[in-house]
């Protein structure tokens, strides 16, 4: 033990290892109320480790190349060692990293962790998810199976529709006049990168997460509240040390998450087609367009939203800036909310039916988008779309006129 304590000694005198560990999480309070919606920050760390660790043993045996991708990839299923596992946790973990972080922002949504003085902290959260969805944009195109070849066909066409700049852009994406060798080569470095990019953003979010403190299910702030509790007489009475109540709550978490992912690698790694499309099986063919083109489910809503916005003059451009718009609209919710309080458990009826109203309207978009397009159908695409833009931009109007509740002075439970 004391050799031990001499060795953190010899290291603290050089690196602020002690400190940095107090003050991240055997010295920082958190509020004691927090429920599982709170698990889904640790898991999406959590993953974001795990994409990291199989994408670089993917990497390992992987082949960039047009004529070589789709067969590397069944190398790695059939004749790599472990290789299929490696390949599912990757795959199922690229679904798994939506589902969590979707849950992890509606929990923002529902506590309103948006809010003053979280502002900067959502934003970075925003930042973050932008960055995952060009990740998995460019890694959806790496097995080379007629989904990834298509699907960025749709999608990189898409900035063509940009005015006067459109056309040279999507040529310089893709770095040539189709999707192409030239196109995967740079996509898997572009896939290679982003995660690290990732990594550092997460990094930023928990620094900025730990400069203003946690929000909890009240939406009250601790900081604000009395100070003393049994560690520490500054400490703000409502909170508790992260490590080890926290650091240990989360094992739950992780725990349940890693039952339910094993057994989705282990007995459904291709979810019913959601998590790996059924046309992705067969190799690219530049000649042969699939009948039905959609996205993996993460990006299916805001394909519907394209979808369901009509071309003007026979450009695509108004689907494509309300698409774009439906994903940037995120980074204004701390000021579109203007409700007194900041919690769901504290806002009046209206609030609650919009919020509801949002999840029903994006869950519809998200399996829509993921349908061939019908007359009955474009319809229902462009009520939910028009619905789902009325939650953030009546949200000033609603969430001042509506009925709050008195907000308790301390936490509750
Ligand atoms: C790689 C993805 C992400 C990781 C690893 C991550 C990680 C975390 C962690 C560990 C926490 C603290 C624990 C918790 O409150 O659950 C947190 C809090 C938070 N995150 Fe994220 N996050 C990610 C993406 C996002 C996104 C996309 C948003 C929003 C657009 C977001 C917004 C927030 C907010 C507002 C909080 C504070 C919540 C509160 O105190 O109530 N995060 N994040």
């Amino acid at each position: 033990m004391s050799m031990m304590n001499s060795m953190v000694e010899w290291i603290d005198q050089r690196f602020p290892m002690t400190k940095v560990w107090n003050e991240h999480l055997a010295q920082y309070y958190a509020p004691k109320n927090f429920n599982f919606w709170y698990f889904f920050g640790s898991l999406a760390m959590l993953v974001l480790v795990n994409q990291i660790l199989t994408g670089v043993w993917l990497a390992m045996s992987y082949k960039p190349d047009a004529t070589l991708a789709f067969s590397s990839v069944e190398y790695i299923m059939r004749d790599t060692n472990w290789g299929w596992l490696i390949r599912y946790m990757h795959s199922v973990g690229a679904s798994a990293f939506f589902i969590v972080v979707y849950l992890h922002m509606f929990r923002g949504l529902m506590y309103g962790s948006y809010r003053k003085p979280r502002e900067l902290l959502w934003i970075i959260g925003v930042i973050i998810y932008l960055a995952m969805m060009a990740t998995a944009f460019f890694g959806y195109l790496l097995p080379w199976g007629q989904m990834s070849y298509w699907g960025a066909q749709v999608i990189v066409n898409l900035f063509s529709a940009i005015p006067v700049i459109g056309d040279d852009l999507s040529v310089w994406i893709r770095g040539d006049y189709v999707i192409s060798d030239v196109t995967l080569n740079r996509f898997f470095a572009l896939h290679f990168l982003l995660p690290f990019i990732l990594a550092a953003l997460v990094f930023v979010h928990i620094v900025a997460l730990h400069k203003v403190g946690s929000n909890n299910p009240d939406g009250i702030e601790i900081k604000k509240g009395p100070k003393g509790n049994r560690w520490s007489d500054k400490a703000p009475a409502d909170g508790i040390p992260f490590h080890p109540y926290y650091s240990v709550k989360d094992i739950v978490g992780v725990a349940g998450f890693l039952f339910l992912f094993a057994a989705v690698i282990f007995f459904k790694p291709g979810f019913f087609g959601f998590f790996l499309e059924h046309p992705n099986f067969e190799p690219a063919n530049p000649l042969k367009t699939p009948l039905h083109i959609a996205p993996v489910w993460y990006f299916t809503p805001f394909y519907a939203i394209l979808r369901a916005v009509p071309s003007m003059a026979g450009s695509a451009l108004p689907g494509v800036v309300a698409m774009f718009a439906s994903i940037l609209v995120f980074f204004f919710l701390p000021w579109l909310d203007r409700s007194p309080v900041k919690s769901i458990r504290y806002k009046g009826p209206i609030s609650k039916a919009m919020l509801a109203m949002f999840v029903v309207v994006f869950l519809v978009l998200g399996y829509l988008g993921t349908q061939p397009p019908s007359p009955v159908k474009t319809l229902i695409a462009q009520i939910s779309t028009a619905l789902y833009f009325a939650f953030f931009l009546l949200m000033p109007i609603y969430s001042k006129l509506d009925k709050t509740k008195p907000v308790p002075e301390r936490v509750t439970k």
